[in-house]
């Protein structure tokens, strides 16, 4: 039997008097793109946060690959085989393009910080074989040109796909992608959504947060829509576009509009 590749039942999280996440759960078969969609405010990248290492949840069970896993520290989460981007961009400003990337890679790295600080010939070897691999996403994501520039040069459209590249660089059996295309115009959404088709047919799980419908209808195999904190659908993009909660949700008062 296949074993989901992400299982997450039960998580609630509070903030003070706000209860962000209420006994929220999902399961993601391999090579699935999931999407988590809500209005703003619903909870979705706390979700994020809390499968990550970042908050700690008030209750929740994880599994990846069939296997429990704690996100207790980010870089176990990382080892485990998660990676993600961010919402609001989280690069090396004066970096490079291919340095941030390399950064993402030293989580795999077996000489590690002591390595890095002692210039150790195995480190060398190693820094080189990092450099050659982070060169590789670069042209994955279609940013190659770009290696020597420092991150803040790049476009903002050029930024998320670069996090992608980072993200990329541990090898991540799940990608969490937190509005991978905020910010950007119709022609890089195309480009975007190529890309994540390329990342999926790689082989790796794909989990979602977008609010551009067409995006979502496009590339999702299931979707969750959280509202408050609470999960008030699950089902294939279709069917939960004509879902009544949903369409509450996003068209009732209190919520701003996308
Ligand atoms: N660290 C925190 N401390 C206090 N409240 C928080 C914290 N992080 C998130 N919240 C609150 O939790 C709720 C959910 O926020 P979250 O960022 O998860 O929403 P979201 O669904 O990602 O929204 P958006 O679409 O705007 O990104 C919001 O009311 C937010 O203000
Ligand atoms: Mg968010």
């Amino acid at each position: 039997m296949t074993q989901p590749q992400l299982k997450v039942a039960g998580v609630s999280k509070r903030f003070g008097g706000l209860q962000a996440l209420s006994d929220v759960g999902i399961t993601i078969m391999p090579g699935q793109v999931y999407g988590l969609l809500g209005p703003n405010g619903a909870g979705k990248t706390t979700f994020f946060n809390v499968m990550t290492g970042l908050y700690t949840p008030d209750s929740g069970t994880f599994e990846l690959g069939g296997e429990p896993y704690k996100p207790t520290a980010v870089h176990d989460v990382a080892r485990a085989g998660i990676a993600r981007t961010f919402q609001n961009i989280r690069l090396f400003a004066e970096m490079t393009a291919l340095e941030n990337v390399m950064v993402g890679r030293h989580v795999r790295t077996r000489s590690g910080l002591g390595g890095a600080i002692f210039r150790t010939p195995g480190f060398k070897a190693e820094e080189a074989a990092i450099a050659a691999r982070a060169q590789e996403l670069l042209d994955y994501v279609g940013i190659g040109r770009y290696a020597e520039y420092k991150a803040r040069t790049l476009s903002y459209g050029d930024q998320r796909r670069l996090e992608i590249a980072r993200a990329l660089a541990t090898d991540p059996k799940l990608i969490a992608l937190d509005e991978p295309a905020a910010g950007m115009n119709a022609t890089e959404k195309v480009v975007l959504r190529e890309l994540i088709d390329r990342i999926r047919n790689d082989g790796r799980t794909i989990l979602l947060i977008e609010h551009d419908v067409k995006l979502v209808m496009g590339l999702c195999d299931r979707v969750t829509v959280l509202d408050y904190g609470k999960q008030i659908a699950e089902g294939t993009p279709a069917e939960v576009q004509r879902n009544d909660k949903v369409i509450e949700a996003y068209l009732g008062a209190g919520h701003q509009a996308h």
